[in-house]
């Protein structure tokens, strides 16, 4: 009953005329890919651009980050009334804007707050550091970042959540399919807790970390799993196709 989706975080990767090519690779034949959402985050500056050539497809738009407020001088920021005009979704909270960029669950709250006040569905990624889940600590460490990522959100129309384990990230050592499942069963049951079983059913939860086109059906047959956040994967066409196919063949 959920619908998957599959999500490429091109990252800081790409420069506009990059962009543009890699997406003119393959639009045609996402945008024909049914049963399946499919998104691409290209950086800020190629937003328009991507967002032009993908106009009337299937295809969907998402940018990588933005700041909570509106409008005000707040030099190099990009606000969600920005970003509202262009695109649909926003990644907020991913792993590399806590760590590099000191953003704290507090910040991650407030920028997942002014997502939803102008309508963009926020893509909210929670996941756990080496060391932490060797600790034996994951449980308590998602549980806390989902919680504090939804203070006062009492209306989870549009919200996406990704949990993408920090130590899977760009290592080439994605996690198993049942350990994702496992801890995104643990998100859901967390969201039942806080907003009802009926509501934590209908929130679509991805995995991210080294998702490839070779272990996509490991996650997707999971029955917690409802798509992935795919970082260096989504930056080759090719690669990037047969994941969405291979997810809209599984759960179409
Ligand atoms: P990789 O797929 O490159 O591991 O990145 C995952 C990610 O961070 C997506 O947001």
């Amino acid at each position: 009953m959920r619908v998957p989706m599959i999500a490429g975080n091109w990252k800081m990767n790409t420069t506009v005329s990059q962009a543009v090519a890699l997406v003119n690779e393959m639009r045609h034949e996402l945008n024909e890919i049914g049963n399946i959402d499919k998104v691409v985050c290209p950086p800020f500056i190629s937003l328009s651009a991507v967002g032009e050539l993908i106009k009337g497809s299937s295809i969907k738009l998402g940018a990588q980050d933005m700041y909570f407020e509106e409008r005000g001088a707040y030099t190099g920021e990009i606000s969600p009334l920005m970003l509202a005009e262009l695109c649909e979704l926003v990644i907020i909270g991913h792993s590399e804007r806590r760590q590099y960029f000191n953003e704290t669950g507090e910040i991650v709250n407030r920028k997942v707050l002014a997502a939803l006040r102008v309508g963009l569905k926020p893509i909210l990624c929670i996941g756990e550091r080496l060391d932490e889940n060797e600790a034996g600590r994951t449980a308590e460490v998602v549980t806390g970042q989902l919680r504090s990522s939804l203070v006062g959100i009492s209306d989870l129309n549009g919200l996406v959540i990704a949990y993408e384990p920090v130590w899977a990230i760009g290592t080439g050592k994605a996690a198993t399919g049942d350990w994702a499942n496992e801890t995104i069963g643990l998100i859901r049951r967390n969201l039942a807790e806080l907003y009802g079983k009926e509501i934590a059913q209908r929130v679509r939860i991805l995995y991210g970390g080294s998702v490839t086109a070779a272990n996509t059906s490991e996650f997707i047959s999971q029955s917690e799993i409802d798509g992935a956040l795919v970082g260096g994967a989504s930056l080759k066409s090719s690669e990037f196709l047969s994941i969405v196919k291979q997810t809209s063949e599984i759960r179409g």
